[in-house]
């Protein structure tokens, strides 16, 4: 249990580095919050124009996940899975920002590199799918979250279906304002200025 508990925290304060927010403010992009939807993440940053710290905050987001799973895993799965599961909620609810992060995408992609690395192929075909057909990002990834602990289950890796369903459901609860803004024909595209 003490393990699990010091991944589960290991995993969170990595998880509450913000990336967006940090590369933003080196490269004097102005504030991220103030800018497209104000979410902190990579989809938000490329809304700045530029491509370069996007793609950095998308690594960032997503290794600081990767990170503490791979550390955890001579513990034992379920050190893994805390410590990703601990990296995701310090994204999502950061003690340093207020507990307003972002909607934990690269994070879930992090998590299922160093948990069950196959899921990342899976998640990448839908996600870049579904990004060329429509040019929103919050609607691939929703496409490519709901599919991935089908993969797992289909692949018979109960494990890694159970955790990922489980950031799913937080990733929808996240995405909420970006679902609205979907049905409303609102949702901004992917790299449009805002
Ligand atoms: O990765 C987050 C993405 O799905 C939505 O981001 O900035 O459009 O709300 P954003």
């Amino acid at each position: 249990v003490g393990t699990v508990l010091l991944a589960l925290g290991v995993g969170y304060l990595c998880g509450t580095i913000a990336f967006g927010l940090i590369l933003t403010k080196l490269f004097g992009l102005g504030d991220l919050r103030s800018i497209g939807s104000g979410n902190i993440g990579a989809t938000n940053v490329l809304r700045t124009g530029n491509k370069k710290v996007a793609a950095l905050t998308l690594l960032g987001d997503l290794l600081k996940a990767t990170v503490p799973v791979v550390l955890f895993w001579r513990f034992g799965a379920l050190a893994a899975a805390a410590a990703g599961l601990g990296a995701f909620l310090g994204h999502l609810f950061p003690v340093w920002l207020g507990f307003r992060g972002g909607k934990g995408v690269a994070t879930y992609i992090g998590v299922l590199l160093g948990f069950a690395p196959w899921g990342v192929l899976v998640f990448a075909l839908v996600w870049l799918g579904a990004a060329k057909i429509w040019r929103y990002s919050s609607l691939a990834a929703l496409l490519a979250t709901v599919v991935v602990p089908f993969g797992y289950l289909m692949m018979g890796d109960l494990r890694a279906a159970e955790l990922s369903a489980l950031l799913t459901i937080l990733v929808y609860w996240k995405h909420a304002p970006n679902i609205r803004r979907l049905r409303a024909g609102t949702e901004g595209r992917i790299g449009a200025k805002g």
